[in-house]
């Protein structure tokens, strides 16, 4: 076995917050189901834990309470739900209970294994009278039957015969989890779920539910294979007794099937019929589909460095998440914490088309297809959301959200975030410079284009000749309502321009009548968007040779990151957001990502500069920044500052660094520290005028390597301390630029 897929912690600590956290580090998902990883036995009544099955995009409504009721300020929110709780299973041992905080753990380890795509928890315990045993849990959530969450459990006495007793639960009455002083949780606690029948069939029971606001229903279904001696039913509630011989091992299995009436019309009938065809074709399928599928996922996106084993393991925790958290259906988008807890609330942010996306565009393309239809199919609301904002055209889309409608309550760092419609507009053109993909955007990419441009119209206007979009807020989240934040700006250009070049595409290619039909879009219309787009104000500062991060940014007081103290941060859980819109203090990544993302809009020495001026008032308090800074400084030649940054991106969750994986991962981070890699050291571009890479190598690195999909091949790529090594998997032949020199790519380029 390759410990490479190996993530795993020996004799962890059962400290509470080690718990927390553990919950989320080791939750199965599969972009469908998210379970964290919850004790089967439950825990000690003091101990703090957050439980919880979600379904991605499955939602409730909950009460915003805004105190004063001003025009469009939103009153109710979508929340992620959690679902039923299949979890439980509770072991007992001739009458004893089994629990890791009673008797005595001999050993533990808990294992996450990214080939085989489970969990495991492998326990050595000794109970308070001296029983001991070795029990060990298994858990899948199956990327082959995606409703299909599974738990094996084996017990094997050590040192005694007798009883033991297993006491299965399938539990309705669930809560979702709340922190009324933590703004990036649900501040209040709100029933979710009513339950509203309980059916048995044959061995399976069934349990229906509805959401109390959105009214939206799910099935959740049980079922067991194990050879007891006795087996007693009580409501939901299974029993299983065992007369047991020292050494010999009792083998558990209980299936899961959630089924929600989004995906699902007949949920019911679904959720019986796949637990019953779970169950007859045996666990042992579901672990070699599990496998299977895991294995062409690994030569997808195969990435390795040479020279620093454990930030492999790192790097394929990452992409191993990203992989668990990506909606497998239009129907649902990536959260920002994925499936693995309840921080933001199951929303999807911007995190999606400028972190997350690239992976899937350059490895999974259903997924990355998957993730524009998902936009599209939240267009009708995007346009209402720009009705609600004030706007005559064009459509906003929501900060967050998991159907449609903006969830966000305080909208100077949310439905201000304009940029987001850009964002959005950027992962269509991403995805169709890499694929060369038309039809998308006949299908529903060009129809995003145009609307998106359409908002930037409305929001901007001509002064002195300049185009101005005034009042929005860019990405950094201690920089609010400010006029011509440059990183919207230039990005708005950007989609007004691709909005024209690829009506002119679709028209020469004969693929423009949808487009046409649905928007209704002119040539007039058309030729203001190109006006708009030269025109358009990207500030830019003489004296310091740097694009100021808005127009008001220079004036206010500097505060030098390096100045405010490690017990300050996040600054936004200590200074009133007021005090920190006044300062030049940054969040994250702005203008540095507008750098990266929009490259050729400026030259390499306002590049510079400006990375060194962010640099010095960047607190990083967003996950989504160093990964950003890593990147940037990577096309500067920094390698060794890129290498550090890089280093902060890719352990963020498995160090805690952020102090709040426990409310689960950072998606967009590990989509980041991937784009580190790719788009920094790799300094892989995608762009109009073609592929290019410019290689660098950490000094602590003997190599690295990674692939990708461009058009209709597959590229590997090698960077070795004295040469890369180029070479075409599969796919016809491709014109690629390295360092800077243009090479036909046959079969395999090595460059010094
Ligand atoms: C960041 C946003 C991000 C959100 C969700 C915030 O802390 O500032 O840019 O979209 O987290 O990840």
């Amino acid at each position: 076995m390759d410990t490479k897929y190996i993530f795993q912690k020996e004799n962890f600590s059962l400290s509470n917050d080690e718990l927390l956290l553990d919950e989320t580090l080791f939750h199965n998902a599969n972009g469908y189901i998210g379970v964290r990883s919850n004790y089967e036995e439950g825990y000690p009544t003091n101990f703090k834990t957050i439980r919880g099955m979600y379904l991605n995009g499955f939602y409730d409504i909950a009460p915003m309470k805004q105190a004063e009721k001003l025009c469009g300020l939103i009153e109710e929110k979508q929340i992620m739900v959690n679902t039923a709780d299949t979890q439980g299973i509770l072991i007992e041992i001739n009458g004893e209970s089994f629990s890791l905080f009673s008797g005595e753990v001999l050993k533990r380890t808990r294992t996450l294994d990214m080939l085989n795509g489970t969990t495991s928890r492998d326990i050595l315990w000794r109970s308070p009278s001296g029983l001991e045993l070795n029990i060990k849990f298994t858990r899948l959530t199956s990327f082959y039957m995606l409703p299909l969450f599974l738990v094996k459990v084996h017990i094997t006495p050590i040192n005694f015969s007798g009883t033991i007793k297993i006491t299965s639960t399938h539990i309705g009455d669930v809560m979702n989890f709340f922190d009324p002083t933590d703004p990036r949780v649900a501040g209040e606690s709100h029933r979710h779920i009513e339950v509203k029948n309980v059916i048995h069939d044959g061995n399976a029971t069934i349990l229906h539910a509805e959401t109390i606001t959105s009214k939206l229903n799910f099935c959740s279904a049980v079922s067991h294979k194990t050879k007891a001696a006795r087996t007693k039913a009580d409501g939901t509630t299974k029993i299983f007794e065992y007369d047991v011989n020292k050494g010999e091992t009792i083998e558990f299995y209980k299936f899961s099937i959630l089924c929600d009436s989004i995906r699902y019309p007949d949920y019911m009938d679904e959720c019986i019929y796949l637990i019953k065809t779970a169950a007859s074709l045996g666990e042992s399928y579901f672990y070699d589909k599990q496998s299977e599928y895991l294995r062409k996922f690994w030569d997808n996106c195969s990435i390795d460095v040479d020279g620093d084993d454990d930030l492999t393991i790192a790097l394929r925790y990452n992409l191993y998440q990203l992989l668990q958290s990506a909606g497998k259906d239009p129907n649902s988008n990536i959260a920002a914490k994925g499936l693995s807890g309840e921080g933001y609330e199951g929303h999807y942010f911007w995190d999606t088309e400028m972190y997350m996306q690239p992976f899937f565009t350059l490895t999974e393309r259903e997924t990355a297809k998957n993730l524009i239809r998902n936009r599209y199919t939240i267009l009708e609301h995007a346009k209402q959301n720009a009705k609600i904002l004030g706007h005559k055209q064009g459509a906003a889309y929501p900060w967050r959200t998991i159907m449609g409608r903006e969830c966000s309550g305080y909208f100077p760092s949310g439905s201000a975030q304009y940029h987001i419609s850009g964002d959005i507009a950027y992962a269509v053109i991403a995805y169709y410079l890499a694929t060369k993909d038309k039809s998308l955007l006949a299908e529903c990419g060009a129809e995003i284009l145009i609307e998106t441009a359409r908002l930037w119209i409305d929001i901007g206007n001509y002064c002195e000749g300049k185009f101005h979009i005034n009042e929005v807020t860019g990405p950094d989240e201690y920089t609010c309502l400010v006029n011509n934040n440059y990183y919207t700006n230039a990005l708005a250009q950007y989609n007004l321009n691709w909005a024209v070049k690829s009506v002119q595409m679709l028209k020469e290619m004969g693929l423009a009548d949808h487009v046409l039909n649905k928007t209704g879009v002119t040539d007039a219309e058309l030729a203001a968007f190109t006006s708009a787009a030269d025109a358009m104000n990207l500030p830019f500062d003489e004296k310091l040779g740097i694009n100021p991060q808005d127009d008001s940014f220079l004036q206010k007081k500097m505060w030098e990151a390096h100045t405010v103290k490690e017990e300050e941060t996040p600054l936004l859980l200590h200074y009133h957001p007021m005090y920190l819109y006044r300062h030049q203090i940054c969040k994250q990544a702005d203008t540095v990502l507008a750098h990266f993302i929009l490259e050729d809009t400026q030259s390499l020495e306002t590049i510079e500069k400006s990375f060194a001026y962010y640099e010095r008032v960047t607190t990083h308090d967003s996950s989504l920044s160093t990964c950003i800074f890593s990147i940037v400084a990577s096309k500067l030649g920094q390698v060794d500052k890129a290498y550090k940054y890089f280093g902060d991106s890719a352990k963020m969750d498995l160090f805690n660094t952020h102090k709040n994986t426990k409310d689960g991962i950072h998606t967009a981070n590990m989509g980041g520290t991937y784009m580190a890699i790719v788009y920094g050291f790799g300094g892989l571009r995608i762009k109009e005028s073609g592929l290019s890479l410019c290689p660098v190598l950490p000094e602590k690195w003997n190599s690295y390597n990674f692939s990708f999909l461009y058009e209709d091949a597959k590229i590997s790529v090698k960077v070795m301390r004295d040469k890369t090594l180029v070479t075409l998997l599969h796919g016809t032949e491709k014109q690629i630029t390295i360092k800077g020199k243009s090479y036909a790519l046959i079969n395999e380029i090595e460059v010094q």
